[in-house]
């Protein structure tokens, strides 16, 4: 019988598709010491200048040295330096970033929650959702559904959405009551001859096994990227989402939207969402919403949950929840400016005319016989490297081809990241079109070298 495709083995393969590799390589290298950035360009403690073609940890969208925000937050500093969000009181910066988050959100938002990365925004949402549940008097009703080879974070609760299996070992995650569905990787996880669509038919009755298995009164929600990242930069087939969601409707499960990397024009629509019509119960974001120049998240959630919320709340006095800085007026004020930004150059639509370049650039290297899968959209893409192209065999020891690549990157001017064997791009969204094509065809020379060297060592199915 064939293997189910999201099965064990298949995660072994996931396991070693982390954001974390070759560790000893690194340790013996020492770090890159970067030392300034200006525009899409980082420069190193040796005066080399690099094209961050990873927008750091996917999130400088603006990319380095922005005026306009650094001008915003000496301002905000010197107005008001420091202020909270608890005992009903607000600075007011937070005040005017919510209504413009809210307005642009996607789905139906009606409040917001702030937090100071994607990891406290996804703890917050899980616990949110508990709160939830309780207060509406279900509280069998607490297991979390997350992905296999999904990126949510390194908290406890955030860890353990997470689907990568090097976030959890050693760590003791995942903790109780989170679940991993089938990650929708088609080059990976599909039957030989299904087509994308039958695939993600698949993926959605399993899902609905998998919570008919745990008993659908058991299940509070499930979370989600709309296109993963860190997990390898997956695109789901164009109507995964919507059968995943009629599922969720079915068995009255929430969603999340965990748009802290397709947030703020990634996938070439404002959110990730709107390009895979998500209509989301709470939605965070992180990274993009300040391009990264302060730490802030926030989580959004429906008028319905927050009403159940704030009269739970009411009942036991308080909301027991918060972080010191949530809502920090300087990173508030900083987001704000990002949003303005974001307006006036229409980052999706910039980002979706810029795409072609991208994702058609680095298409050219699908015949390379070291290239298994070219992925992407908007500015985020992927090229997986395989040992055996027809096979799709990886290999045999993954990750050596990929940090070799991402040396020869670097040594030529780009930075980018390995998962594994596959080489990640996300660009600031700022980046020209020059930029694109240096990034493209750096990638191309370094490629190619990466061949030599692997077929010289020989990791190639002869
Ligand atoms: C989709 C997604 N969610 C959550 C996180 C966690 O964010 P943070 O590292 O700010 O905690 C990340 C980080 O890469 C991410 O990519």
């Amino acid at each position: 019988m064939a293997e189910r495709p999201n099965s064990l083995a298949a995660r072994d393969i996931a396991y070693h598709l982390h954001p974390y590799t070759n560790a000893r390589k690194h340790e013996a290298e020492g770090p890159l010491i970067i030392d300034s950035g200006e525009g899409v360009y980082v420069t190193d403690d040796g005066g080399n200048r690099y094209i961050e073609g990873m927008a750091g940890l996917w999130c400088t969208n603006l990319g380095f040295g922005n005026e306009r925000l650094i001008k915003v937050a000496e301002r905000q500093m010197r107005q008001l330096s420091y202020y909270h969000s608890f005992a009903h009181k607000v600075p007011t910066p937070v005040i005017e970033l919510s209504e413009r988050l809210l307005e642009m959100a996607p789905g139906d938002m009606g409040k917001v929650f702030y937090a100071n990365s994607g990891s406290e925004a996804n703890d917050t949402a899980m616990k949110l959702i508990w709160f939830y549940n309780n207060a509406r008097g279900r509280p069998e009703k607490k297991k979390i559904i997350s992905r296999l080879r999904g990126y949510h974070g390194i908290t406890i609760a955030s860890g353990s959405l997470t689907g990568l299996p090097v976030n959890h070992k050693d760590f003791d995650l995942p903790i109780a009551g989170v679940r991993h569905a089938g990650c929708p990787h088609h080059y990976r996880f599909a039957y030989d001859g299904e087509s994308e669509e039958d695939f993600a038919d698949r993926l959605a009755a399993e899902l609905e096994q998998q919570i008919l298995d745990e008993g659908p009164e058991t299940i509070a929600a499930m979370i989600g990227e709309p296109v993963m990242g860190a997990g390898g930069v997956i695109v789901p087939p164009q109507t995964y989402w919507q059968k995943i969601q009629a599922v969720l409707k079915k068995y009255d499960i929430l969603l999340i939207a965990d748009e802290v990397i397709c947030g703020f024009g990634r996938t070439g629509k404002m959110f990730g969402c709107e390009t895979f019509g998500i209509e989301p119960d709470m939605v965070t974001v992180a990274k993009g919403l300040s391009s990264a120049y302060l730490p802030i998240s926030a989580v959004m959630m429906s008028d319905e949950i927050y009403q159940a919320i704030a009269d739970n709340t009411a009942k036991l006095g308080t909301l027991g929840h918060g972080f010191t800085y949530s809502g920090h007026p300087v990173s508030a004020a900083v987001a704000l400016e990002t949003l303005n930004i974001y307006d006036e150059m229409d980052v999706a639509g910039r980002t979706a005319a810029l795409a072609p370049r991208l994702q058609d650039g680095l298409r050219a290297y699908r015949d390379h016989p070291m290239v298994g899968e070219v992925r992407g959209l908007g500015l985020i893409a992927a090229v997986e490297m395989v040992a055996d192209k027809a096979s799709k065999a990886p290999f045999d020891t993954v990750g050596k081809a990929g940090a070799y690549l991402d040396g020869r990157c670097r040594a030529h001017g780009v930075i980018l990241r390995n998962l594994g064997d596959t080489m990640a791009f996300c660009p600031p969204l700022v980046i020209s079109e020059a930029e694109i094509d240096t990034l493209v065809a750096t990638f191309g020379k370094a490629l190619d070298e990466t061949y030599d060297w692997v077929r010289g060592e020989g990791l190639m199915a002869a």
